[in-house]
């Protein structure tokens, strides 16, 4: 008997999406560096479903049906490139290989290229929803070329979740556009994250609520509009009471917040591709704020503000509109960012399917993900998310509040840059004229840099060292 598909790299990941598919009746090869956890993995799971366990890469690739499919899920980087180097060798034409990790999509995009030269597919495959998604179905984001998804994609969508009857599984497009599609999802995570820290931070040093009361308001917002995973796991995290101490769990964390990399190449692709994502940005400073200890306690000293706590009844249901406004931002800045990805690599992304295949088995899942779909379904090249009916109206309402919010923070001293920043843009895009006029004219002055005018086509120059008169460029 042949498999229909391996997996090699069987850590809890890898393992975990084996097992997925052995439940799911696909005859499964498996192997791994060390043959210790094929073995382990077989003797305790392979009642679940039908294992070909092998101890090299050679038996392995043998065990395979053709085309082979392959599936690599080891830790991004070297690794990767290191068992691909093992493995090409002994494939033929047709052949795919798929990368499951956390890969950079620039790495994925060489990969592709390297290997297609050879006729062989490598799919780099955005895959979230941590080890209990890789069991019971992820949210999965393949990239690589079409004819590999044929192979591919019926076996994926099987494995993956499903929300109402629809598979969390969509061929993204071509070369890195999955790896790319799974890293902006991790960057709209750190921003949901931060958000909900920071809410999470009024609520205790602005209303000055305990853990276990905060964790009530989240539970209570959980039935609501925010209702999401990381809401949920948010009001387990602080009903949660430290076993050894007794004392609230989060009060025994050492508060710095640690990060494997794909927010940051988020902002930095954001950059090159000039997308505003300032809160998935702030949400990456504000981790790595948290981790510079010498630099806060040296700052620990500073003033802050006199005033005490405000004991306004009307704080949570105000923090919660903050918090739905700050995330629809953070999505649209995301949403922006795919756009935008799209656009330069011709990957011609849809969105829709994007938003469809998040509202089950990844970390981000969320009832709100549906407004997205309905979004971009009423309007597939909106430019924002902010002006759809529903968000703009949900933004509008929230507005007051938030505005108040973001005050408080600024008024008590509470650091609140996701909810200031996501603000900050609102008004930004809503602006009649923004100041960039200024610093066009700024530009003009020191390094005659030129500017465009609002009545007349073409770039201009003023003489600002001579008579002040404008020149055309
Ligand atoms: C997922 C998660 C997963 C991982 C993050 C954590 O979608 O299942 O995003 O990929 O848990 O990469 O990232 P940090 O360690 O950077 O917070």
């Amino acid at each position: 008997q042949k498999a229909r598909i391996g997996v090699t790299g069987l850590a809890v990941m890898g393992r975990n999406l084996a097992r997925n598919l052995a439940r799911h009746g696909h005859p499964v090869a498996v192997h791994n560096r060390t043959s210790a956890r094929t073995k382990a993995l077989v003797e305790k799971f392979g009642g679940e479903g039908t294992f070909l366990p092998a101890e090299t890469p050679e038996r392995f690739v043998e065990s395979l049906e053709r085309p082979r499919r392959l599936v690599v899920m080891v830790k991004a980087g070297g690794p990767t490139d290191a068992v691909i180097d093992e493995f090409a060798p002994l494939l033929e034409p047709g052949d795919m290989i798929v990368d499951g990790g956390n890969a950079n999509f620039a790495d994925t995009r060489r990969r592709e290229a390297a290997l297609r030269d050879r006729g062989i597919h490598f799919v780099g495959t955005g895959i979230s929803g941590g080890e209990e998604g890789a069991l019971h179905g992820p949210s999965i984001m393949p990239g690589g070329s079409a004819e590999s998804y044929e192979a591919l994609g019926p076996l994926l969508e099987d494995i993956s979740a499903k929300v109402d009857g629809t598979p969390c599984c969509v061929h993204v497009g071509p070369d890195g556009a999955g790896h790319f599609v799974k890293m902006v999802h991790n960057g709209i995570e750190y921003a949901d994250m931060q958000l909900i820290a920071e809410s999470y931070d009024l609520l205790r040093h602005a209303a000055g609520l305990a853990p276990d009361e905060i964790a009530e308001v989240f539970r209570t917002w959980n039935t609501g509009r925010l209702e999401s995973y990381l809401i949920e796991i948010t009001a387990e995290v602080l009903a949660h009471t430290d076993v050894a101490t007794g004392r609230p769990f989060v009060d025994v964390v050492l508060d710095q917040a640690e990060q494997k990399g794909t927010g940051r190449w988020t902002v930095q692709t954001a950059l090159d591709l000039g997308v505003p994502v300032g809160g998935i940005a702030e949400a990456v400073f504000a981790r790595s704020v948290s981790g510079h200890a010498a630099l806060r306690e040296a700052a620990r000293s500073l003033p802050g503000p006199s005033r005490g706590a405000v004991a306004d009844s009307g704080f949570a249901d105000a923090v919660e509109k903050a918090l739905y406004a700050s995330k629809i931002v953070a999505y649209a800045q995301g949403f922006h960012e795919i756009q935008a990805g799209s656009a330069e690599y011709g990957w011609n992304i849809d969105l829709g399917a994007m938003a469809t295949i998040w509202r089950g088995g990844c970390i981000i899942r969320a009832r709100f993900l549906d407004r997205i779909r309905a979004a971009y379904e009423a309007d597939p090249h909106t430019p924002t998310l902010l002006t759809d009916d529903h968000f703009a109206e949900a933004v509008g309402d929230a507005q007051d509040a938030w505005r108040e919010v973001v005050a408080t923070a600024a008024r008590l001293g509470v650091p609140a840059p996701g909810f200031s920043t996501a603000l900050a843009y609102y008004d930004s895009l809503r602006a009649d004229r923004l100041p960039a006029a200024l610093t066009q004219g700024q530009r003009d002055f020191f390094g005659a840099h030129t500017y465009r005018r609002t009545d007349r086509d073409g770039a201009f120059h003023t003489l600002w060292g001579g008579d002040r008169t404008e020149v055309s460029a």
